[in-house]
């Protein structure tokens, strides 16, 4: 019987699972100093819920099934979509703006390589009832402070906005659906297949020569007077810049100033409509992207009323890629308790027991092991000490304490040892 795992999934061991925790940690209090609190949606929801408007690429990756009633069920590939119906199911009426924050595995019908999975994770936020550009400095602030709190070096904040490069196209009258499409093009960054469909739609030659030189624009703020000279008379994109503009001068008072301004970020969802930014750590080859997010409109795409939103979702897999964290080493226990005869076993219970009500992780020998056997299970287990209970020992009231880092062995009272040892570990 073939007993392996779905291809594009991962299991995760215990040094693993302990780093993951660990920067879980850091996100999570990171993301409540900003005011989010977490929240929890279904791992699947309605298929239609996603097929709105989540772009064409990750439609065609959606996991989706029909359940025993009948009902189109998706697992989630993402978590915007479902917050965005969670606040109009449970929080219209609540005051603005709303901080919420998850974290949750996404699944994504694509061809698995490193970095790239079936079965991923998302920690992320949405900032839902904000105001551009103050809000979305703030949240553009925790992604990059998150990560400076992580300790990560040598990544790249990217920073565009949609409304420069919807506005040329809105100008030559391209219909929505067909945008979406340009978008994602432009957000796959094939420049062939750009020009290719740039033709096919007829834009006239002045708004294709002035797209292909906006998303190669890349630069610090400065390059935004070079594209408030491209955009000439294009007023709806001016707009758009202006805000851009504003953007940066809030950035500046959240003490974030080390970003590139990039009007070559598309983003592969279809739901944007104002700034948008992806992180990079470029080390990390193809999958280099970490974050991905913007402001979008999703509450009015689903019939309610028009509420501005910005969210980001790290993608906590290649984060923690990034992070490249030591797996080595691990303490699985603090203290591993070994009866030396069969008679001591009830002591050693009461001493384990009596380590773990004081907080100290205990363990004890359960296997029957001789003592040189059992002290090479603590030894693998990385215990920092183990406790012996021999028979003579206890009578006296005592019990041996081998420090296992410094291969020394110590005989103490029996009624002071949980004190000193949870002192020391
Ligand atoms: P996204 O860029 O599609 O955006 O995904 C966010 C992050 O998830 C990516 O930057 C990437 O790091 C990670 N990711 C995506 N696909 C995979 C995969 N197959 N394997 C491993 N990691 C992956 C969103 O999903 C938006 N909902 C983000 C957002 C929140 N926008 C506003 N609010």
């Amino acid at each position: 019987m073939d007993i392996s795992r779905p291809r594009g999934t991962r299991d995760f061991l215990f040094a693993e699972m302990r780093n993951r925790k660990e920067v879980e940690g850091v996100l999570r209090r990171t993301f409540e100093t900003y005011g989010y609190h977490e929240i929890k949606t279904p791992i699947f929801e309605e298929l239609k819920l996603f097929t709105v408007k989540s772009g064409e690429e990750v439609v065609n990756q959606i996991y989706h099934f029909t359940d025993k009633g009948g009902r189109e069920l998706a697992l989630r590939p993402e978590l915007t979509a479902p917050v965005a119906r969670l606040y109009m199911n449970e929080m219209q009426k609540k005051p603005k703006p709303i901080k919420m924050y998850y974290f949750g595995s996404c699944f994504r019908y694509e061809r698995p390589q490193a970095g790239r999975f079936r079965q991923f994770w998302q920690f992320g936020c949405e900032l839902i009832g904000g105001r551009s550009p103050l809000a979305e400095a703030e949240v553009i602030s925790l992604a990059s402070e998150s990560l400076h709190e992580l300790g990560l070096d040598g990544f790249e904040v990217h920073i565009g906005h949609l409304g420069i490069l919807r506005g040329i196209l809105g100008r030559e009258e391209i219909p929505s659906e067909l945008q979406d499409r340009i978008m994602g093009v432009i957000d796959k960054g094939d420049v062939e297949e750009l020009e290719a469909l740039l033709g096919e739609v007829e834009v006239s030659g002045e708004s294709r020569e002035l797209l292909m030189k906006l998303i190669g624009t890349q630069g610090g703020p400065e390059v935004l007077d070079d594209v408030e000279e491209y955009l000439g008379g294009y007023s709806e994109s001016l707009e758009a810049l202006e805000e851009f503009r504003e953007l940066v001068e809030t950035l500046h008072y959240f003490g974030v100033d080390d970003y590139h301004v990039n009007l070559g970020i598309a983003r592969g969802l279809d739901y944007y409509t104002g700034i948008v930014f992806e992180i990079y750590v470029p080390e990390l080859g193809a999958q280099k992207q970490i974050c991905g997010g913007g402001t979008y409109n999703l509450v009015e795409t689903f019939g309610g009323e028009r509420v501005e939103s910005t969210g980001f979702a790290f993608g906590f897999d290649r984060l923690m890629n990034a992070l490249g964290m030591d797996e080595e080493n691990m303490r699985m226990v603090d203290v591993f308790v070994i009866p030396i005869q069969d008679s001591t076993v009830p002591e050693a219970i009461r001493i384990t027991q009596e380590l773990r009500a004081a907080g100290v992780s205990a363990d004890l020998e359960v296997s029957g092991r001789k003592l040189r056997k059992a002290l090479s299970h603590a030894d693998n287990l990385g215990a920092r000490f183990a406790v012996l209970t021999g028979e003579r020992e206890i009578q006296d009231g005592k019990v041996t304490v081998k420090d296992m880092e410094r291969n020394s062995q110590e005989t103490l009272p029996r009624d002071e040892m949980v004190d000193k040892i949870k002192g020391r570990c």
